[in-house]
């Protein structure tokens, strides 16, 4: 395997053509890293590591020796919950700035709609009618952010700079606490974070222990008449628990980009809940030219031997 110096990798997508998407045909820049289709491998042993974006259920079985499996994005729950990929691969993820920027952005959109209105502020410009709502300083809204990763973190600033409180959950006390934010870490963090909240943002990753967080005991600590802006994966959300926080007015909406299942069926209710913003997925994608500089410098990595810098921690989930 080691014999040419050259690294080869598969692309493994069941919903795309990544190697057009991402600019991956490395070998044309006369780089030592090589992409291949499933369907262009002739030496299934020389593959080393994949490239991947929901693999089918069989999609590693033919490569016997894969060290490394790379989401192009920044969940990598799709592999870590895989059962083809070998408990030995290493799981690498994007850790793409762009990418934080535009989750940074969705979020402050849909608070913004909410806390300022927006909606009805249409419905009374379609009535022609001049209302204006009464409005309050951001520093008297506190927003609870769940999750500091890179997408977290963008989010708590942005929303910051425009002047809210932030309680931010995360694992641990961070490096680089960001002035005037209130960190809660460890035991019951998301609980503490989320006391009093009239905005709940949530960016985990999917973890065992994350899945089925966004429960009543959380929409419990909101403020009454709550926004939650569900922006991380549809397991996080305990659709019940969120129907019933609906119903009792302990949260008056939500916007939702992620989902159970995605598409979101046509016959599901939330299509049709005028107090929920649905979105595809969208609030944001990693950037390909910084997806194909991460995929070449972690192959590169594992051609000199290196841990990869941007693998995750396998039982920490991310
Ligand atoms: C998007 O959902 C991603 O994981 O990057």
């Amino acid at each position: 395997m080691e014999r040419t110096g050259i690294i080869s990798g598969v692309l493994l997508s069941s919903t795309m053509d990544l190697k057009s998407f991402y600019g991956l045909d490395f070998a044309e820049r006369g780089e030592k890293v090589r992409l291949l289709n499933p369907d262009e491998v002739t030496d299934h042993e020389e593959i080393r590591f994949a490239v991947c974006w929901l693999p089918d259920g069989d999609a590693f079985a033919p490569y016997p020796n894969l060290q490394m499996a790379m989401s192009i994005g920044a969940g990598v729950d799709a592999l870590l919950n895989h059962e083809g990929l070998h408990d030995e691969a290493m799981i690498c993820r994007v850790r793409d700035p762009h990418q934080a920027d535009l989750m940074a952005g969705y979020a402050v959109h849909e608070t913004l709609h909410f806390l300022r209105g927006f909606d009805r502020m249409k419905a009374s410009q379609e009535a022609r009618q001049w209302a204006p709502l009464p409005m309050q300083p951001p520093k008297h809204t506190r927003i609870a952010v769940l999750g500091n990763g890179t997408m977290g973190a963008a989010v708590t600033r942005a929303l910051a700079a425009v002047g809210f409180s932030l309680a931010v959950a995360c694992r641990n006390e961070p490096r680089e606490p960001l002035p005037g934010v209130t960190y809660f870490a460890g035991e019951n963090a998301p609980l503490r974070a989320a006391e009093g909240a009239a905005v709940l943002i949530n960016v985990l990753p999917l973890t065992p222990e994350t899945e089925n967080i966004l429960n009543a005991d959380l929409f419990d600590r909101l403020a009454e008449g709550a926004w939650l802006i569900q922006i991380g994966r549809g397991e996080h959300l305990h659709e019940a628990d969120f129907v019933e926080a609906l119903e009792s007015g302990r949260l008056s909406g939500a916007s939702l980009d992620v989902f159970r299942q995605e598409p979101l069926p046509e016959d599901h209710p939330f299509w049709g809940d005028g107090r929920l913003r649905i979105t595809p997925h969208i609030a944001s994608d990693s950037t390909p030219s910084v997806v194909a500089d991460q995929v070449l410098q972690s192959a590169r990595e594992l051609l000199s031997g290196e841990r990869p810098s941007l693998a995750i921690d396998r039982g920490r989930g991310y």
